[in-house]
């Protein structure tokens, strides 16, 4: 026996949407990097996925891309942790299919992130695919026996399911998957420029990761923050202000001056809120900088992205040959 603990697995993903946010990254791209030494990390490119709310497939690719160099951006290292696409390792199609059989519809049907998903896009009549999302999602997990899934609150029913599905292949076919358990982030959400409970680039009210400074400066100006106090001079309220939920994340050093500049009045939103966007590009400045050594050098990410696929694709196969053989087929 080798005398090094085996390391955990990790295995994480994202629907690439193109250019990420400050939310992706508190909410999951931080606890990734963070957790890169530790684990055996997997992270995974769902681009399959995004055709359960987008029949337009025009755009994955270069919003694959362009997801894949904010994460390298951001500090994924790919010595340690490959990353891939979905839709280049056939397995896991092929493991959805069999999952595909050991859930049920009303099982599904009970799923609250999916049921969420559908109200807020106005989705009536939901496809088989959609509906199907978690069954797809415990594919990508087990294919590579992620012990844990690194995300945010509202994907634990989708990993509760994969639980479920690894439960039921193991008492039918014989132990071969483990139970994938959620690994929740501590700081996992920012809210939005707008007070809104989510950043989403669809709701128009985010910070990119590849911002510049004038940017987030704009943006920052417009963000909502203590509706009472409205001149300068007004004694604030730190607790209901976003743009002092950002200073927490962003500016630990000034905290304390900041809170109490502003419970006294001291401190104006107009100044604080230069404060704010000068820490958040101080954060962003190096992550632009790799930006654009990667903008420059495509082929190197395409280089990685091809060296993880390969990585990605043997153990996905490995998985499948004990898959058949438990199942005695083939
Ligand atoms: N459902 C995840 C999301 O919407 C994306 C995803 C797909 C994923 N497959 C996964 C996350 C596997 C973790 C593990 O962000």
């Amino acid at each position: 026996m080798s005398e090094i603990k085996k390391k955990k697995t990790i295995l994480s993903g994202m629907r690439p949407t193109g250019k990420l946010h400050l939310g992706h990254f508190v909410g999951a791209l931080e606890n990734w990097i963070k957790l890169q030494n530790e684990y055996q990390n997997y992270h995974l490119i769902a681009d399959y996925h995004v055709l359960t709310t987008n029949l337009d497939s025009s755009m994955i690719y270069q919003d694959s891309i362009d997801m894949l160099i904010d994460w390298l951006a951001a500090g994924l290292d790919p010595e340690k942790s490959p990353m891939f696409r979905q839709s280049q390792i056939k397995e896991h199609t092929e493991l959805h299919l069999i999952f595909s059989m050991l859930a049920t519809v009303a099982r599904l049907e009970r799923n609250p992130t999916v049921k969420d998903q559908a109200r807020d896009l106005h989705i009536e009549n939901m496809t088989y695919g959609h509906l199907g999302y978690p069954v797809l999602q415990t594919a990508d997990i087990l294919l590579y026996k992620g012990d844990a899934v690194p995300v945010g609150e509202d994907q634990v029913p989708h990993i509760e399911i994969s639980r479920e599905i690894a439960r039921r292949f193991n008492n039918q076919y014989g132990q071969t998957f483990p139970e994938p358990e959620p690994m929740l982030t501590q700081f996992s959400r920012l809210s939005g420029l707008d007070g809104n409970a989510k950043m989403s680039k669809s709701l128009g009210n985010s910070i990119l990761l590849s911002d510049d400074r004038e940017t987030v400066k704009a943006r920052l100006r417009k963000a909502v923050t203590d509706p009472l106090k409205l001149r300068k001079n007004d004694p604030g309220r730190p607790e209901v202000c976003l743009v002092f939920s950002y200073h927490k994340k962003f500016n630990v050093e000034e905290i304390n001056e900041i809170e109490n500049g502003c419970r006294s009045g001291e401190l104006g939103c107009v100044d604080c809120k230069l404060k704010c966007s000068s820490k958040i590009s101080d954060f962003l400045d190096p992550i632009i900088e790799r930006r654009k050594y990667f903008e420059a050098n495509l082929d190197t990410v395409k280089d990685i992205l091809k060296t993880g696929e390969e990585i990605g694709r043997n153990k996905a196969r490995e998985t499948m040959i004990e898959v058949r053989e438990k199942m005695q087929i083939g």
